[in-house]
């Protein structure tokens, strides 16, 4: 394989990829770097309510390649990487951020803290749970509410439901698929996202708590020439592009 140690080669190359050649392995090792390097994305207030589930044992992949209906990409992949959200884990990831940031402040009392150091503790310590916390929804249309009525009067952050809340996560998991996808056409194999795939089947394949939610599913491999379906279709850029 050829790498793309260009960014914009790796952009280029970058296909979805339906059907991977079957006499190419790839380097477990190199796909578990490129899950290193998506976890460097830019994510939501740094909370990281990401997994990376990287799959490699044949009888998973086998399961999984059911769950994603079937789909050729899923039944020719070499290996899968599952891209879970984990909403669920705020409380791990807000005080992951906290105890990230007493290291970096060091030893000192709360009075000695700079008002960035204090707005960047407030930030965990009571933004990211008025945000997050909710009991059955009811908490999050109140928070909604409120924002609402504050933003009559001036701007407001309203990203507050917990439908709202799955979108933000999403959005973070989203950018992380993209960059390990990237990062893998960089080192020359393939990738194809997928969202046509039975979640709750998945879910249970990999045990995973009713509270995460699955992201998409990334086959990887080396393509096989005819599994690149077509020169890549885009809509005209005039038309989708606005300058201000
Ligand atoms: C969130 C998402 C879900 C997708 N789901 C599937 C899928 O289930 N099966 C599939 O074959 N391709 C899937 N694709 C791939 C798209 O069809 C593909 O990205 C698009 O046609 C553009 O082609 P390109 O990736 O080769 O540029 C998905 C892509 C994204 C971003």
């Amino acid at each position: 394989m050829e790498k793309n140690s260009s960014f914009i080669d790796a952009v280029h190359y970058r296909r979805s990829v339906r059907v991977y050649n079957e006499n190419i392995e790839i380097d477990t090792e190199i796909v578990r770097k490129c899950i290193g390097q998506a976890t460097l994305a830019p994510n939501s207030s740094n909370m990281q309510l990401w997994e990376f589930h990287h799959i490699t044992s044949y009888e998973i992949l086998k399961k999984l390649y059911v769950a994603c209906l079937g789909q050729s990409t899923a039944k020719t992949a070499k290996q899968l990487v599952v891209v879970v959200v984990r909403k669920d884990l705020w409380k791990q990831r807000a005080k992951a951020n906290i105890d990230n940031l007493n290291r970096l402040f060091g030893e000192k009392s709360k009075s000695e803290y700079t008002s960035r150091e204090k707005f960047a503790m407030n930030y965990y310590k009571k933004l990211m749970p008025f945000v997050y916390s909710d009991f059955l929804g009811i908490f999050g249309y109140i928070k909604y509410f409120i924002s609402w009525v504050t933003g009559i009067f001036k701007p407001s952050y309203r990203q507050l439901r917990n439908s709202d809340l799955r979108i933000v996560t999403h959005k973070s998991a989203g950018l992380a698929a993209q960059t390990f996808m990237l990062s893998m056409a960089a080192e020359g194999y393939d990738t194809c996202p997928m969202e046509g795939t039975d979640s709750l089947r998945i879910k249970k394949i990999l045990n995973l708590p009713s509270g995460s939610e699955i992201n998409m599913t990334i086959s990887c491999g080396v393509r096989n020439p005819e599994g690149v379906y077509g020169e890549r279709f885009r809509i005209p850029f005039n038309e989708i592009y606005k300058q201000w």
